[in-house]
C-alpha cells in the first residue's frame, strides 16, 4: 500500500491525554529549542549522580561530550536507585521462555544477580574499561551480564545470536574482548539454536579471549575446553559471587558499550555509547514517548543484541523503575497467538515491536488476537523500518482496539535514543514518524545541504548534538567524522532519505547507502559480499536490497564465478548456506543470480545502485562514472 503523504489525523482520547506526562508537545519543543542546555540538565537531575556535572555540553565539532565532570553509573541508576526505595520488591523483569517457563526478578533480586556476576567478572580479572562480549539468546542472563559489566565499568559488546562465526569473530577481535559470555543454546521455534559451537569456531582465532563463560539453558551437549570454558552456574555458586557490589563511579563520558553496526564499506563499525548522555537520552524518551509510569509493564519484542533491546528492553524501562518483559522465542510458537497470550498473561501496558512482525502476524488474521484479552494495553510502538499504513491500521484497530496511540519511532544504533517520534499527545498520521523529540533539531536537505520544500524527497540530517549521540567509532575517530559529518558539513548525516509534509511531519523513505534492512535487521552489503567471496567458487559478488511486502527488503546477490565453476541450483544453495554459516541465518540471500560482469565505476567500485535500478525496472540514472 502506498503512503498517503498528507493523510487523516488520529487523535488520542481526552481520557488518555488528561493523564499524560507531556500534554503539549509544541510548548515543550519550543522551550527545549530555546534553552537546550537547561532542558537537558533538568532531565538529567531526575537521575542519580555521584557528582554533578560542571558543564552540560562540550561541543568540539563533531565530538560531543555531555555532562562533563559528572560522575554516575547507569547500572546504579537502573537498579540500586530503585532498590534504595519501596521499589525493591517490585518486579523489574518478567521473562518467559519459549518452553513456557517463566522467571521473574524483583529489583532487589535482579540487583543481587547482577552484583554476583559483576563480582565473578572482577575475579576473572575484568577491569574498568575492559570489553566483555555477550553472545546470548534472549534469556535473563543477557540482561544480567550487560548490567554486571556496566556496574564495574567494563564495556559490554553484544553480538546478536542470529549472527554467526565470521561476524562474531570480527566483532570480538575489533573490541579485543577478554571474555565472551554465551550459552549452550536457546529455544527458537521449537528448536535448539546452538551457539557454543559457533563461539568455539570464532574464538579459535580471537587472541584476546581468556575465558568463555557458558550459561546452561537447553542442556544440550557442548564441548568445554579445559582452562578456557567455565559454566556460569558454577561460577555463580562460588564464594566470590557475593551479592554485594558497589557501582564503579564513572565519568559521564566514559564508554558504556560498543555495538557493531553495518556501514557503507568494509568491516562493521563499533558504535560507542556513554554512561551519562546515553542514560539521560534513553531515560527520558522511554518516559515521554511511551508515557511510562510506575505501574507500567513494558514489552519491547526486540533482542538485546540490537540497539532497540539495549535502549528499550534493558536501560530505558529499568531507569524508569518499570517492569520490563523479555520473551525468548518465536512469535508464532506453538500457535500464532503466542505474543497476544504474553500480553494477556503478563498484563502488558506498553507494547513496542517492528512493522515486519506486525505484517507477518496480520497474515494469520484477527481471530488469533480476538481470543485474547488485550485490554491492559495503553501505548503501542513501532521501530526499525517505515510502517506501511495498512499494517499501521491493523496494529491500531486490532491490537490497540482504537484506544492506543502508535509511536512510530525513527532512530538508529548511532542515535542511541528516539529522534523522530510522536508523543502520545501528538495527532498521528499512519506511516509518518511525525516530529523530532524535544531538544532535537532535524531537517530534510538536498544534495547541497539546503532544506527541501514540503513534499520533496531529500536526505535526513540532525542539526544539533543530543545526549545519547554516539561518541565515536571505536578506535576509529576518522571514520566517525567521515561517515556521519562529512557528507553535509556541520550536521549529522543519517543515511536515510525522507520527506517533510505541509504540517512539518516527517516521512522516512529508506536507506540511501549500502545498508539493507531485512525484516528490520540492519545488514551491510560489504559484509554479505565478503562472506560470499570467502567461498572458493566466488570471484566477485554484489548484494542489493529488493523490496518485499513482508520483510521490507530481501537480499539479492549477483555472483561472478571463478574460472572452472558452472552456475547451478546446487551451487546457489551452497552459497546461501555458506553466507548463513559465515555471517548468520539472518543474512542468507533470498536470491542468487550468476552473472558475467558487474557494473563498476572507473575506480573499480561496484555500482549497486545500477543493479538495483535494473532489478526493479527503474531508470538507472547518471551513468557518467560507469566504466566502459
Ligand atoms: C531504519 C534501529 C523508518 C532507518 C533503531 C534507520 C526506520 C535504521 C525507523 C537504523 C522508523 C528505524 N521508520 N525507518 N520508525 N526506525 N528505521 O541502527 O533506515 O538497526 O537509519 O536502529 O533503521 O537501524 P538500526
Amino acid at each position: 500500500m502506498s503512503t498517503n503523504h498528507n493523510g487523516e489525523f488520529f487523535y488520542p482520547s481526552e481520557e488518555l491525554k488528561s493523564k499524560l506526562h507531556v500534554k503539549n508537545y509544541d510548548e515543550i519543543y519550543q522551550y527545549a529549542a530555546e534553552h537546550p542546555e537547561s532542558f537537558w540538565s533538568v532531565i538529567a537531575s531526575e537521575l542519580s549522580w555521584f557528582k554533578p556535572w560542571d558543564k552540560v555540553l562540550e561541543w568540539e565539532y563533531p565530538f560531543a561530550r555531555w555532562f562533563v565532570g559528572g560522575k554516575t553509573n547507569i547500572a546504579y541508576n537502573a537498579l540500586d536507585r530503585h532498590v534504595n526505595t519501596w521499589r525493591r520488591n517490585k518486579l523489574a523483569l518478567i521473562w518467559e521462555g519459549e518452553n513456557a517457563e517463566v522467571r521473574t526478578y524483583t529489583y532487589l533480586q535482579l540487583q543481587r544477580e547482577v552484583n554476583r556476576f559483576a563480582n565473578v567478572l572482577k575475579a576473572m580479572g575484568v577491569q574498568k574499561g575492559d570489553r566483555v562480549s555477550i553472545y546470548l539468546p534472549r534469556i535473563p542472563e543477557q540482561m544480567i551480564a550487560m548490567l554486571a559489566a556496566a556496574k564495574i565499568g567494563a564495556i559490554h559488546t553484544l553480538v546478536y545470536a542470529g549472527f554467526s562465526v565470521e561476524a562474531l569473530r570480527d566483532r570480538i577481535n575489533d573490541a579485543e574482548s577478554k571474555i565472551v559470555v554465551t550459552a549452550d543454546g536457546g529455544f527458537y521455534n521449537g528448536k535448539v539454536v546452538p551457539l557454543k559451537n559457533i563461539v568455539d569456531e570464532a574464538v579459535s582465532k580471537c587472541p584476546s579471549i581468556i575465558s568463555v563463560i557458558v550459561v546452561k539453558r537447553t542442556g544440550a551437549d557442548v564441548d568445554m575446553t579445559p582452562g578456557r570454558d567455565l559454566w556460569y552456574h558454577e561460577l555463580m555458586a562460588l564464594p566470590i559471587a557475593s551479592p554485594k557490589c558497589d557501582a564503579e563511579e564513572m565519568d559521564a563520558t566514559d564508554p558504556l558499550f560498543i555495538l557493531y553496526t553495518s556501514g557503507t564499506t568494509g568491516k562493521p563499525k563499533g558504535v560507542v555509547h556513554s554512561h551519562g548522555g546515553y542514560m539521560v537520552g534513553t531515560y527520558i524518551t522511554t518516559k515521554w514517548v511511551f508515557d511510562m509510569k510506575e505501574e507500567d509493564t513494558h514489552w519491547c519484542t526486540a533482542d538485546s543484541g540490537w540497539v532497540t533491546g539495549h535502549s528499550y528492553v534493558v536501560y530505558g524501562p529499568l531507569l524508569n523503575g518499570a517492569t520490563t518483559v523479555m520473551y525468548e522465542g518465536a512469535p508464532t510458537y506453538p500457535l500464532p497467538d503466542r505474543w497476544w497470550s504474553i500480553v494477556e498473561r503478563h498484563n502488558v501496558t506498553i507494547f513496542y515491536t517492528a512493522p515486519t512482525a506486525i505484517r507477518s502476524l496480520m497474515r494469520y488474521g484477527s481471530s488469533w488476537v480476538n481470543r485474547r484479552d488485550l485490554s491492559t494495553l495503553r501505548i503501542l510502538g513501532s521501530v526499525g523500518e517505515p510502517i506501511n499504513p495498512e499494517a499501521w491500521l491493523w496494529f491500531y484497530k486490532i491490537i490497540g482496539q482504537e484506544r492506543c496511540p502508535i509511536m512510530d519511532t525513527w532512530w538508529q544504533t548511532e542515535t542511541g535514543m528516539h529522534i523522530i517520534t510522536p508523543l502520545p499527545c501528538t495527532p498521528l498520521k499512519p506511516g509518518s514518524a511525525s516530529k523530532p523529540f524535544p531538544g532535537i533539531v532535524v531537517d530534510v536537505v538536498d544534495e547541497e545541504g539546503e532544506s527541501v520544500k514540503p513534499g520533496e524527497e531529500g536526505f535526513l540530517v540532525i542539526k544539533t548534538p543530543w545526549p545519547a549521540m554516539l561518541q565515536t567509532v571505536y578506535k576509529d575517530p576518522e571514520r566517525y567524522k567521515q561517515q556521519y559529518w562529512s557528507r553535509f558539513p556541520g550536521v549529522y548525516f543519517a543515511g536515510d532519505s525522507a520527506k517533510k509534509d505541509e504540517d512539518g511531519y516527517i516521512w522516512i523513505i529508506g536507506r540511501v547507502d549500502d545498508v539493507i534492512k531485512v525484516a528490520g535487521y540492519r545488514l551491510g552489503t560489504a559484509e554479505i559480499e565478503s562472506a560470499l567471496v570467502s567461498h572458493p567458487a566466488v570471484a566477485e559478488a554484489a548484494a542489493i536490497g529488493k523490496p518485499d511486502p513482508l520483510k521490507g527488503n530481501i537480499i539479492k546477490v549477483f555472483v561472478i564465478l571463478k574460472f572452472g565453476y558452472e552456475p547451478s541450483e546446487k551451487l546457489a544453495q551452497e552459497l546461501k548456506n555458506h553466507v548463513g554459516h559465515e555471517l548468520g541465518p539472518i543474512a542468507k540471500p533470498a536470491e542468487i543470480q550468476f552473472v558475467e560482469s558487474l557494473p563498476k565505476t572507473r575506480s573499480g567500485k561496484i555500482m549497486r545502485r545500477v543493479l538495483r535500478a535494473q532489478e526493479l525496472g527503474q531508470p538507472v540514472g547518471d551513468l557518467s562514472t560507469l566504466e566502459e
